[in-house]
């Protein structure tokens, strides 16, 4: 297998501009999948995926989704007898406000220092384009792969993947394989290869509370009438104390401590607090007590207001008791919580604490669960080899504080391991402006990749199952 390999990867090195001429011209296609005046644009987005996947040799399904949007759908099965990999990425993206921070227009990809800048450049379209170039190159050079692919990419996930979970169930048969390969996460530092092992799930709620039908005077009627924004306020207060505790009953029943062994690997990991939380641009840090930062944002659970909004915002005053007052607050859930238990907690604790004069409600807007996966899994050895032939110096192991929630649903609704294989550095500033991809990790990583086919081709079918 060696010679060609080393086709495939100087395919790879050889086509580098070309590669990048492409991906500009996908990160132009605006797909913000929280945006219905965009679902044209994640159309179009869907359809580049189509023509790219056929291009390059593979059998693709565009597959509507009822009220969502569609998933794209490529295979190539040319491997009888050799492992068989889903591999899943996204194509859609987040929002693009605040527009004005933007550095230059975030679809119109320009390339700087090194970095291509575009929404989406590294969460996920960058990592999904790495993906298909590795395919392309392993097709154009040896005219097949070492193992067989199926490529699962979703236009919702920034959305919380809402009707994933059912499509997967739906069509378990046609989506067998010996593991699940997700790029979707990224290094722990600078240019550091990482394997990611763990992710947090989430528990996403808006809690709207409601006072008089309309606005009051607030000369008027103030001291007379409980008002909303002061309630909700409290209410949300009460739900940490001041040691970053989160207050709610039975909130921690499931929540799998952290092992000695687990603290000694968040502490081994070479982090410099003051330099990261300078690079932040915070203040201070701030955390549940007793934990370490690494710990509160890799291993433990968390409650936080993601927005809060009631009465008069505008500029100058305005002398009202507002009518309602509304918040969204995520909580981040670590094994084994599960997110809709930890919501039933929370409606119920809220509704208990609410004081009464007031209609308060609380509802779901998304959830999804948290994974931890061994780092001897034959899968994530196999993808630790890649990475230290092609980035030169072994991984680091990490668990990460942000969600792929479809993860979770790959090990137990689909019964596979998951490996996740991400190549963007955590100032990537993903969701945020100026969104932006190394295009040396782009290149090195679409090498890793084809050279991480080949490391599962010689792990074997039996050998990935251990
Ligand atoms: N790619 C991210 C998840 C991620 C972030 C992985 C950082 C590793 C490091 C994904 O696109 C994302 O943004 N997920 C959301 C999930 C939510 C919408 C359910 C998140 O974490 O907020
Ligand atoms: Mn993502
Ligand atoms: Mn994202």
């Amino acid at each position: 297998m060696g010679g060609t390999r080393v086709s495939a990867l100087s395919y790879a090195q050889d086509n580098r501009r070309r590669f990048v001429e492409q991906l500009d011209g996908f990160l132009r296609i605006p797909s913000i999948s929280a945006l219905p005046a965009h679902a044209g644009d994640i159309r179009r987005a869907a359809d580049w995926l189509i023509d790219d996947l056929r291009a390059i040799g593979l059998t693709t399904e565009l597959i509507p989704i009822e009220g969502s949007h569609p998933m794209v759908y490529a295979e190539w099965k040319g491997a009888p007898g050799r492992p068989t990999v889903l591999f899943y990425g996204h194509y859609d993206v987040q929002p693009v406000d605040p527009l004005d921070l933007w550095e230059r227009p975030p679809f119109e990809p320009v390339v700087r220092d090194g970095r291509i800048l575009a929404r989406g450049a590294a969460d996920d379209k960058g990592q999904v384009h790495m993906h298909l170039r590795a395919v392309e190159a392993l097709l154009a050079t040896r005219s097949r792969l070492p193992i067989n692919l199926r490529f699962v990419f979703e236009g919702e996930e920034e959305s919380t993947s809402i009707h994933l979970a059912d499509w997967l169930a739906a069509n378990r048969e046609r989506l067998g394989a010996d593991v699940a390969v997700i790029s979707d996460s990224g290094f722990f530092d600078g240019n550091v290869p990482a394997i990611t092992i763990g992710l947090r799930g989430i528990m996403y709620a808006q809690i709207d509370v409601v006072g008089s039908p309309v606005d009051l005077h607030s000369g008027t009627y103030g001291g007379a009438v409980p008002n909303p924004a002061t309630t909700l306020a409290r209410l949300i207060a009460e739900l940490k104390g001041p040691d970053g505790v989160i207050t709610i009953p039975r909130f921690y029943d499931d929540v799998r401590p952290l092992t000695d062994e687990d603290r000694a690997a968040f502490a081994a990991l070479p982090f410099d607090e003051d330099a990261w939380a300078a690079g932040v641009g915070v203040h201070g840090l701030a955390g549940e007590a007793g934990y370490t930062t690494l710990e509160r944002k890799g291993g433990r659970p968390t409650l936080d207001v993601n927005g809060m909004w009631a009465g008069f915002i505008g500029e100058g005053s305005k002398t009202i008791i507002p009518a309602h007052a509304h918040a969204k607050v995520s909580c981040r859930l670590v094994p084994d919580q599960d997110p809709a238990r930890i919501f039933a907690l929370f409606r119920d604790h809220v509704l208990r604490i609410a004081p009464p004069g007031l209609a308060v409600d609380v509802k779901l807007l998304g959830a999804g669960r948290p994974t931890l996966t061994p780092i001897d899994h034959p899968a994530t050895r196999a993808a630790a080899r890649a990475l230290e032939a092609t980035f030169g110096r072994p991984p680091l192991y990490i668990r990460e504080g942000g969600s792929i929630p479809v993860a979770a649903s790959f090990a137990s609704i689909l019964g596979l391991p998951v490996v996740l294989l991400g190549f963007t550095p955590p100032a990537d500033n993903a969701h945020a402006p100026n969104e932006w991809m190394d295009l040396s990790n782009h290149e090195i990583g679409i090498r890793t990749i084809a050279r991480y086919w080949d490391e599962l081709a010689s792990v074997g079918r039996d050998g990935l199952a251990g």
